[in-house]
């Protein structure tokens, strides 16, 4: 899933006696879902969004454990949330602080040892009991929730499309999955989110209807593995994702489908098809590889080979030509050499990706990556960082200017900057500018492309 950290804005109508909540979030998708459903369950305690904490009375970080440097940011907002605290307090005001998401789940108790002034530690499948929490904090207690709750969460979070004063949505997530039993032996997943449990099918397709009935006309599933889901059909069958995007193409009103973010081992042939045959999934395949080496591959257990890899681009480019492909990578893993490095920047050039996410190791305290040996210094990594980015970025440019000319479908998702201009979405995931007057937020409309800006396209309205 994408890393990079976001900060979600909760806009809604404020009343002055209301109390208001400001919902930071950092990471992944996944977290960009949940901080939603938090917003949601806290409306009904009458809890309105605000987009900065001078005005919150409560203030949740819903953070990020997938790299050292992610919860570091964590503590040193903390930090800040702390003073801030002590100046209402002095005002005689309520201000109250919460840790949910990654770091929540693994640091827990820890948490309110080093910054006592956090009144709730929530773990991620314990968001449904916040509003219980917050009341016991106003009774006094502190309160660190943390376990796998036994019951749904899902069952127990109000339904999304029916909070007073929430604004329509033309996208929307979708989380199908979560958790993942895969254990790269670099990463803290498995660990935070748990073992894989996917959501019954029966569930998301009322989920997803629902969605569309209030206007989504763009679906993004989510899961930590999200091409490990599997349910039943009403049949009683063994199905997967590509199973569930063919139903979910049924549903009337639903314009695009997107999912993410997906494991190399996942990709069978029923969701190969998928890509084939649905015009509603949208041509953008994320499948991270993390490294071109098959003695690194090993190393972080990711059970299949670079040019196994390879090939299976190459199946999924030969049924869908158009499709776009974006990866994640981990440059300087635990004896990673120059050669190894070389076999990454190999197999980029061979791949060809129209975007990815590209990291340094970071040494997770916990998995099996931390005790290897061989750890590289900083200095190596940063360069086999910097030339990793190089060429993904010219290779994300030239997917770019390789659109200008062309004649294509964009979904309008907001209003632009500029009077009359509209943004929207390429179905290969490129923000676009288009002066478009006549048209609304939500129509799909036909542009051509005349312009790159530095991460975005211009565009104006097709003839016809
Ligand atoms: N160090 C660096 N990058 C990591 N990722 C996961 N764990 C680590 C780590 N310990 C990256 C992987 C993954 C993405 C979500 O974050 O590339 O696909
Ligand atoms: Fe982490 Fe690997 Fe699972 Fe992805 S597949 S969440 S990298 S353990």
């Amino acid at each position: 899933m994408t890393q990079d950290p976001t900060s979600m804005t909760n806009p809604g109508a404020a009343g002055a006696s209301t109390r208001k909540v400001f919902i930071k979030t950092y990471g992944c998708q996944m977290n960009v879902y949940d901080s939603g459903r938090m917003a949601d369950a806290l409306s009904a305690d009458g809890y309105v969004p605000t987009e900065t904490m001078d005005d919150a009375d409560l203030v949740l970080l819903n953070t990020c454990h997938i790299r050292e440097k992610a919860a570091e940011k964590v503590y040193s907002a903390l930090g800040r949330l702390r003073e801030h605290k002590k100046a209402r307090a002095a005002e005689g005001k309520e201000f109250l602080i919460g840790v949910a998401g990654c770091v929540a789940q693994a640091e827990g108790e820890e948490i309110s040892r080093r910054e006592p002034a956090v009144d709730v530690v929530l773990g991620p499948q314990t968001y449904h009991r916040l509003p219980q929490a917050l009341q016991k904090v106003r009774a006094g207690e502190r309160v660190v929730d943390t376990e796998y709750a036994l019951e749904d969460k899902f069952e127990h979070l109000p339904d999304p499309t029916r909070i007073p004063g929430k604004p329509r949505n033309v996208t929307a997530f979708l989380t199908v999955q979560e958790g993942c039993d895969k254990f790269c032996t670099f990463c803290v997943v498995p660990y935070t989110r748990g073992s894989e449990v996917s959501r019954p099918l029966a569930q998301l397709l009322a989920e997803a209807r629902k969605l569309v009935d209030a206007g989504v006309r763009e679906l993004t599933l989510l899961g930590q593995n999200v091409n490990a889901w599997h349910g039943e059909d009403e049949k009683g069958r063994a199905i997967g994702l590509g199973d569930l995007l063919y139903r979910l193409a049924d549903i009337p009103g639903l314009a695009r489908l997107r999912y993410t973010t997906s494991h190399p081992r996942d990709m069978d042939d029923r969701l190969i098809e998928a890509h084939r045959d649905l015009r509603i999934l949208m041509p953008y395949l994320h499948l991270p590889v993390q490294s071109g080496s098959d003695r690194i591959l090993k190393a972080m257990n990711r059970r299949h080979k670079a040019s196994e890899y390879v090939a299976l681009i190459e199946r999924i480019r030969s049924v869908r030509p158009d499709i776009a492909l974006s990866g994640d990578f981990i440059v300087g893993f635990p004896g990673e050499t120059d050669e190894d490095f070389e076999d990454t920047m190999k197999l980029v050039r061979e791949v060809n990706y129209a975007q990815a996410y590209s990291f340094k190791y970071s040494t997770r305290p916990g998995t099996p990556g931390a005790d290897l040996p061989d750890h590289l210094s900083e200095d190596v990594k940063g360069e086999r960082l910097a030339r990793l980015q190089a060429l993904l970025l010219e290779q994300q440019q030239a997917f770019m200017h390789s659109k200008v000319g062309q004649t294509m479908e964009l979904l309008l998702e907001k209003p632009g900057r500029m009077p009359g201009q509209l943004i929207g979405r390429s179905p290969w995931l490129q923000s676009v500018n288009v002066d478009a007057i006549s048209s609304q937020i939500g129509d799909i409309i036909n542009v051509r492309i005349n312009a790159i800006g530095p991460n975005s396209l211009f565009a104006e309205v097709a003839p016809g």
